[in-house]
């Protein structure tokens, strides 16, 4: 049992799917996963085990933010040997060149987060996926038909701030949308020598108030979701 996973040695597949939110994480494994399993509960961040066509996989929360994804995905990877986090997040797109709705794959996430300084001593301030499954991903969307747009952008700490001004770090590496979580999930990846990837559907567009409603949000995750479980088959 480790620190804020309550799941025992062996009930966490080498594959997790990672939603920010745990309601989001019962949903995918009462939909599309059988012979479920719920393995931890604890703070309420649900993890839960079964099989999506016949291969194990879990699906558990990642809460919201840098510090809270650190936990868990550093746990999931060293406490219960996972080799692959797949984070399947909303993100806001900082240009109307993006659409709500739209899917992307994060190819580089820019952070002004001292995370990956302060816990592994990587310098950088933009990090790529670590591993394969970027890539598998991209061939598995090719496969389906399923537009997945590779993406650099923002993992920001900030969710409300005073100036509406794109942050100076999202215009260095011209960022085209923010989230709240790859960079320290790529920075643990990275140092742990394991496999991340993070895909985003456009929940809102920055510029022009867009955003995709309450009810909307199940069906519109719905291509995400499939297209992180097929890939989690291979
Ligand atoms: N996730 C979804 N929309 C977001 C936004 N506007 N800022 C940060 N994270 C987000």
């Amino acid at each position: 049992m480790s620190v804020h996973i309550a799941a025992k040695k062996g009930e966490i597949a080498k594959t997790v799917l990672q939603p920010g939110d745990p309601r989001r994480a019962r949903y995918i494994a009462e939909n599309f996963l059988e012979e479920v399993k719920l393995v931890s509960e604890t703070r309420s961040i649900l993890y839960f085990t079964g099989l999506y066509k016949g291969k194990e996989i879990s699906v558990g929360a990642s809460g919201m933010g840098v510090p809270s994804i650190g936990i868990y995905s550093y746990e999931l990877f060293t406490e219960f040997d996972v080799d692959t986090i797949i984070r399947i997040g909303t993100c806001g797109a900082y240009t109307d060149e993006l659409k709500v709705f739209d899917v992307l794959n994060v190819n580089n996430a820019a952070s002004e987060s001292t995370y990956a300084k302060y816990a592994w001593e990587i310098e950088e301030e933009i990090l790529p996926p670590p591993g394969h499954i970027f890539s598998l991903l991209n061939k598995t969307a090719e496969n389906r038909s399923l537009n997945l747009i590779p993406t650099t952008i923002h993992t920001s700490d900030i969710f409300y701030r005073k100036s509406q001004e794109i942050p100076e770090i999202a215009k260095k590496y011209n960022c085209s949308a923010v989230e709240m979580e790859a960079f320290a999930l790529f920075a643990n990846a990275q140092y742990l020598g394991k496999n991340a990837a993070t895909l985003l559907t456009v929940s809102d567009v920055i510029p022009t108030g867009e955003f995709i409603s309450a009810d909307q949000r199940e069906s519109a995750l719905k291509p995400m979701i499939e297209l992180a479980l097929e890939a989690a088959m291979n």
